[in-house]
């Protein structure tokens, strides 16, 4: 089975309601489970960074759709490769709150307190979703 991990990141539009996380997420877990999708999605209040791994044609659909949502503009693929296993198959879409610990990881990693995913290239922002992902699993553990 041909896998691919694809990581963009994209800006809020006017459009977009903080709710819409929630409703965002219901779908996306909703959807990823049919295809077997799966990811990590963050937030930092203008921008989104994701991650989607699955089949080539699934994540290629997925994409297709997400990226024409009226929620959010100029999405940019950092990252698209093939992969022999994936790195963030816990959740169908996971989801680390806008916390402080966020914050911190988006600082950790760019230095900056103007977190600005359009400038991460493949690595950074791998690396970046990897620590997020683990965050994630010590809050579940907690
Ligand atoms: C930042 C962002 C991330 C999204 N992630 C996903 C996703 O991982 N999977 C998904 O199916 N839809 C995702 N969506 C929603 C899609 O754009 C679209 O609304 C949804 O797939 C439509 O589903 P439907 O065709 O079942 O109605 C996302 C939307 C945004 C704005």
């Amino acid at each position: 089975m041909d896998l691919v991990r694809l990581i963009y990141t994209s800006t809020i539009t006017e459009q977009f309601d903080i709710e819409d996380i929630a409703r965002i997420l219901k779908v996306a877990r909703l959807n990823n489970k049919t295809l077997n999708v799966t990811g990590l999605l963050s937030f930092n209040r203008q921008f989104f960074l994701q991650c989607l791994e699955g089949t080539r044609q699934n994540v290629n659909q997925i994409y297709h759709k997400i990226a024409t949502d009226p929620r959010h503009k100029r999405p940019e693929i950092i990252a698209y490769q093939a992969i022999s296993k994936r790195e963030f198959d816990s959740w169908n879409m996971g989801y680390l709150q806008n916390t402080e610990s966020l914050r911190e990881l988006f600082y950790q990693h760019t230095r900056s307190i103007n977190f600005d995913p359009y400038k991460m290239n493949e690595e950074s922002a791998k690396s970046l979703l990897l620590d997020i992902r683990d965050e994630i699993k010590r809050a579940e553990a907690q």
